[in-house]
């Protein structure tokens, strides 16, 4: 170890970290720009500059070594000054753009300029002008004006994806990004540039100018759109219920600090092709109708000993999963199936990839295999089965006609709704908690984000509900359903799910990597 003084505290730190590296693990800030954690350190804006003792200049803090017996200021005199110059000198051909920028609440040439500068422009002459509203791809939209050219989206494109979209064009001040001849930022992971541009020069064609960001609140869950269930932050207008963007969430065991473009989009699913009311025999009806219809269907089949198919669906959370296993304890009359709800082929942009993109677009299946084995049947044919409880679009693809009689629990409106007997509408993940068991066997719990209609009841609600009619008593929130499994589950050892919330990984599986601490 190394001993540094940074600000009068001393620290002892890892021979070959940075300066920027030590103070941000002591909770000391230093600004920057172009230096980012999960990218090679470029040092190029200069904003992050530190006083050394001994050093006649000051030092940039992202490319210097700590060393024995480095003394540091990062808030003398000095660096307030040095990074005054550099703050007039990143901003003299920069528009004044801010009323009308997408990156306003959220950019940190505004933050660091109240923080460091707060003075007026001494520049006299023609600002430089530079192409404006250019789309660099699908989803991508650049301001060359707003660029200080601290080249961390050229840096991603290059070492993170390998794609080499971007490059730095010109000299001078007539520097600007420019795509590669013949090229377009398609990548799959292309909105990650909108993320790390710490300025307004890129932004999202999806989420630009839909809401200021003072509006929205934030919260942390899991993306749904495939098995590697990458952490994410969930933006959403409270006022509104309704979400508008959705950012990869550092997570360096799952997606480090990246998530592709698909995932983004998942969102949707929030609004599109709901089932908002329940459907008995193909025609709209109450909930309570639907549900009385629903527990007398379950009490017909069960006493009857009949034959009852229950089709799982990877998509559905462990909690979920669990109930559902407290439901059929005991019953041998039962027979468990594994249903899809998204196939590679439902819109997304790539299959798979060595990455972070999984060919499995659920985000549970290894929840699944936890808590009842890996040889589950797929949905094929259901002749045989006298009784159907189904979770989430496996009958999309089945053909069968009549099928037996059903209840399905679904948030999306397939055309077979009209064939079941019961369609009861589900929510989608961002309108419970719960969690989920990633492709690596790591378990993340995510919370609810959206509110629902207050006379509709979850998932849970409707399994404890079936319960009541078999006598079974079912814990009907995520947190006692939870409690119950880490009670169960030797290695969750007790944990409680807000302490499962407050983890960013889990290893529930053998698979899981060894070296979550
Ligand atoms: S576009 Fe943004 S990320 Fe790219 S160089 Fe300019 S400021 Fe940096
Ligand atoms: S890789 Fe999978 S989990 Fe991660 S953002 Fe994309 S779809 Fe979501
Ligand atoms: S953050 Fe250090 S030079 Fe840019």
């Amino acid at each position: 170890m190394v001993r540094i003084t940074i600000d009068g505290k001393a620290l002892d730190v890892e021979p070959g970290k940075t300066i920027i590296q030590a103070a941000h693990e002591a909770g000391i800030t230093i600004p920057y720009y172009c230096y980012h954690p999960g990218m090679v350190v470029d040092g190029n804006c200069r904003i992050c500059l530190v006083e050394i003792e001994k050093q006649p200049k000051l030092a940039v803090a992202c490319k210097t070594p700590v060393a024995e017996g480095m003394v540091i200021h990062t808030g003398s005199p000095k660096v307030h000054e040095g990074r005054r110059h550099v703050l007039e000198f990143l901003l003299i051909h920069h528009p004044l753009d801010c009323p009308v920028c997408d990156q306003a609440g959220e950019c940190k040439l505004q933050d660091y300029y109240y923080d460091y500068d707060l003075a007026r422009s001494r520049f006299k002459d023609q600002k430089n002008k530079k192409p404006k509203v250019v789309p660099l791809g699908p989803y991508v939209m650049f301001d060359a004006e707003r660029c200080i050219l601290c080249s961390r989206c050229v840096r991603f494109t290059r070492d993170i994806t390998e794609t080499n979209e971007l490059l730095i064009s010109g000299r001078g001040d007539r520097s600007v990004i420019s795509l590669a001849p013949g090229k377009t930022l398609d990548n799959p992971y292309s909105m990650n540039v909108v993320d790390i541009c710490p300025v307004g020069a890129l932004t999202s064609r999806d989420f630009r100018f839909k809401k200021r960001v003072w509006f929205l609140e934030t919260k942390n869950g899991i993306c749904p759109g495939c098995s590697r269930g990458c952490s994410i932050h969930i933006d959403y207008d409270p006022r509104e219920n309704r979400i508008y963007r959705i950012r990869p969430r550092k997570n360096l065991w799952v997606n480090q600090y990246w998530m592709c473009d698909d995932g983004r989009f998942t969102y949707r699913r929030t609004t599109d092709h709901r089932l908002r009311t329940p459907y008995v025999e193909g025609k709209e009806k109450d909930w309570k109708t639907a549900l009385g219809t629903a527990s007398r269907l379950w009490n017909d089949s069960i006493r009857t000993g009949k034959r009852i198919g229950i089709i799982l669906s990877p998509s559905m959370t462990l909690e979920e999963l669990y109930a559902i296993r407290l439901l059929t304890e005991g019953m041998n009359s039962i027979e468990f199936l594994l249903g899809e709800d998204y196939t590679p082929e439902d819109g997304y942009s790539v299959v798979e990839d060595d990455f972070l993109i999984e060919g499995d677009k659920h985000p549970n299946r290894k929840g699944v295999e936890l808590l009842f084995g890996n040889s589950l049947s797929e949905v094929k044919d259901l002749q045989g089965f006298d009784f159907l409880l189904i979770f989430g679009r496996a009958l999309r693809k089945i053909s069968q006609d009549p099928l037996p009689p059903a209840i399905v629990l679904t948030p999306v409106f397939d055309p077979f709704i009209p064939r079941i007997s019961v369609a009861l509408p589900g929510r989608t993940h961002f309108e419970k908690s719960g969690s989920f068991v990633n492709s690596q066997g790591i378990l993340q719990g995510f919370q609810k984000v959206l509110y629902t209609d207050s006379q509709a009841p979850g998932e849970l609600e409707i399994i404890a509900e079936l319960g009541k009619v078999s006598g079974v008593s079912i814990p009907q929130t995520t947190e006692e359903i939870f409690d119950l499994l880490s009670h169960t589950l030797p290695r969750l050892n007790g944990l409680t799910f807000s302490d499962l919330l407050k983890r960013k990984a889990i290893p529930v599986l053998e698979e899981a990597p060894l070296w979550i601490s």
